[in-house]
C-alpha cells in the first residue's frame, strides 16, 4: 500500500487572522478530502494556532508551530514554550528553520534543546537542515548536515523508547528561489539522513521531507523519491488551490 505523505504548510509570517480563517473555512470540504490522502500539517503564526486549529482539525488536518522556546518556562520575554503550543492543540513544531538560523542566529545546540522540548511535550519536531549556496559549491553539504544533526543525536541518541522525528531537508539556496536540487541529489541526501539517524539515534522513527521552492511544477517529480515521506511548503501553501494541486500531484491523485 502506498504510504500517506506528510505535507507541511509553513505560512511563515504571511497570513493574518482573516486570511488564515478564510484559507480553512472557504476550502473546508476540499481540505477534508485532502486529509484523506495526506497528513496535512498547517503551521500558522503563533496567535493563529488556536483559531486555525479549530477549523483545520475539523477537516482532519493538524496544527504545527513554526518555532518554540528552547527553555521549559521562566523569564523569556517574547518566547513561547513548547508545552503552551501543545496546550493549544499543536501536534508538530518546526525547529531550526534556516530563517531562524540566519536571522536569529540560532545555534545547533539551541535547536537541539528546542527539539527536545517539542518531544517531551508530546509533539513531533520537524527539524530543518540544509546547506547554503556557498557550502554547496564547496561540496560541504554532508559536513553541514552532520553538524546540524549531531548535537541532537548526542543529546538523545541513547534514549531507549521509540520517538518520532521529522527531518526536513531544505537547502537554503532553494528556499523561495525557484531552484530545486535534482531527484538524484535529494535521494542521496535522504538516504544519508536516514542512515545517520539509524546509527546515531537507534530508537528514532525518522522521516525525511523535502522543502525549498516546492510547487505544482516539481511535486510530481519529487513524488518519485521513495525515501521521501513528504514535503515542507512555504510560498505555495498560501494559496489553497496551489497547495491542493501540489498535494494531489505528490500523492499521485487525480487533480
Ligand atoms: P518555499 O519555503 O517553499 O517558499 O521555498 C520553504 C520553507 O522555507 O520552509
Amino acid at each position: 500500500m502506498q504510504k500517506k505523505p506528510i505535507i507541511v504548510a509553513n505560512w511563515k509570517m504571511q497570513l493574518g487572522v482573516t486570511e488564515s480563517m478564510q484559507w480553512c473555512m472557504h476550502n473546508k470540504q476540499e481540505l477534508a478530502q485532502l486529509t484523506q490522502q495526506a497528513t496535512i500539517v498547517i503551521c500558522p503564526s503563533f496567535p493563529m494556532a488556536l483559531v486555525v486549529g479549530v477549523e483545520a482539525v475539523a477537516s482532519g488536518a493538524f496544527i504545527g508551530a513554526q518555532d518554540c522556546c528552547a527553555f521549559e518556562k521562566g523569564a523569556h520575554t517574547g518566547q513561547v514554550a513548547a508545552h503552551m503550543l501543545a496546550q493549544v492543540g499543536c501536534k508538530y513544531c518546526i525547529v531550526g528553520h534556516s530563517e531562524r538560523r540566519l536571522f536569529y542566529r540560532e545555534s545547533d545546540e539551541e535547536i537541539a534543546y528546542k527539539a527536545i522540548q517539542v518531544l517531551v511535550n508530546g509533539m513531533i519536531p520537524i527539524l530543518c537542515v540544509g546547506e547554503t549556496k556557498e557550502q554547496l559549491e564547496k561540496q560541504q553539504t554532508f559536513q553541514v548536515l552532520e553538524r546540524q544533526l549531531q548535537v541532537l543525536a548526542q543529546k538523545i541518541g541513547h534514549i531507549k523508547e521509540e520517538f518520532a522525528l521529522i527531518i526536513a531537508y531544505e537547502p537554503v539556496w532553494a528556499i523561495g528561489s525557484g531552484q530545486t536540487p535534482t531527484v538524484q541529489e535529494i535521494e542521496k541526501i535522504a538516504d544519508w539522513i536516514l542512515a545517520f539517524c539509524k546509527t546515531t539515534m537507534p530508537s528514532c522513527l525518522a522521516k525525511v521531507l523535502y522543502g525549498g521552492s516546492v510547487d505544482e511544477s516539481v511535486a510530481q517529480s519529487l513524488s518519485q523519491i521513495q525515501q521521501l515521506d513528504g514535503l515542507l511548503v512555504g510560498g505555495a501553501s498560501l494559496d489553497f488551490q496551489k497547495f491542493k494541486n501540489l498535494v494531489s500531484l505528490f500523492s499521485k491523485l487525480p487533480l
